[in-house]
């Protein structure tokens, strides 16, 4: 294999999904511009007002189910396809917008939109319907026991075991589209930097933590991030 690199790991923030006209976080029309964090997304407003939160959630379905993967969704997708080496994709988003674009190794650390969980026997449901204080889990039988599967400040990151893993393995961090102030993923790229990866920043502006990274690629990543890979996989045709 005479690959660049070996293992490529992919973290995707809200910045990744803006093309596709969903908002972001913290951005001047994001969503926490618009509603109270502590309303919508901590364990104690969810335990404080389930249906408050459930309902918070179930609008946001539609728009989501709605959205297209834009160029820089359909870059990475085609970079797993094409790459001979490994590509990883961690995602802050909830959006399901990396696998409508075709990328299959996703992993979600703060939870996905289209799915509940029980917190009687810790099963999921998947879909994409609304889901409240009465729906009834389909493994348990139990009802007024479901969750958005949505990390909430207050909770830890799913998959994380698998995360560690690609972290230290990696040997290209590539970041796209974060603002660099959520933690544990924000610190994600000293891991990946500890173990001897390389790492790139790809967002509109600089990142809070960008003194982290060896190289930073600004402007819209719909339009970067399908230059980048299509080096990337233009040096490695060569190379062969
Ligand atoms: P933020 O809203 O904090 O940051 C989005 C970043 O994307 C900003 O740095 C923007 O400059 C950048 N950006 C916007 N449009 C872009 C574009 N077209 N191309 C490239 N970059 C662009 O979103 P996140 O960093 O994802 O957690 O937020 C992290 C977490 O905070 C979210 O997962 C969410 C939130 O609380 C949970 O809900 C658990």
């Amino acid at each position: 294999m005479n690959t660049k690199y070996k293992r490529i790991l992919v973290l995707t923030g809200a910045g990744v999904s803006a093309e596709s006209g969903l908002a972001t976080f913290r951005d001047a029309d994001g969503l926490w511009n618009n509603h109270k964090v502590e309303d919508v997304a901590t364990i104690e407003a969810f335990e404080r007002n389930p249906e408050f939160v459930h309902q918070f959630y179930n609008e946001m379905k539609p728009e989501l189910l709605k959205a297209r993967p834009n160029p820089a969704h359909l870059a990475l997708a085609k970079l797993e396809q094409e790459y001979s080496g490994e590509v990883n994709i961690i995602t802050q988003n909830v959006d399901t917008l990396h696998e409508k674009a075709g990328s299959r190794k996703v992993y979600h650390i703060h939870g996905q939109i289209n799915q509940a969980v029980c917190l009687n026997c810790g099963q999921i449901l998947e879909t994409w319907d609304d889901v409240d204080t009465q729906t009834v889990c389909p493994h348990c039988g139990v009802s007024g026991m479901m969750k958005p599967n949505i990390v909430f400040f207050g909770e830890a990151l799913l998959c994380m075991d698998k995360v560690q893993k690609l972290l230290a393995e990696c040997d290209l961090f590539v970041s796209v589209g974060t603002s660099g102030v959520v933690y544990p993923a924000a610190g994600f790229v000293q891991t990946a930097k500890y173990y001897g990866a390389e790492t790139y920043e790809f967002n509109l502006e600089a990142a809070s933590n960008n003194y982290l990274f060896d190289k930073h690629v600004y402007g819209k990543c719909g339009e970067t991030l399908p230059v980048f890979v299509n080096e990337l996989l233009a040096e490695t045709k060569e190379s062969e």
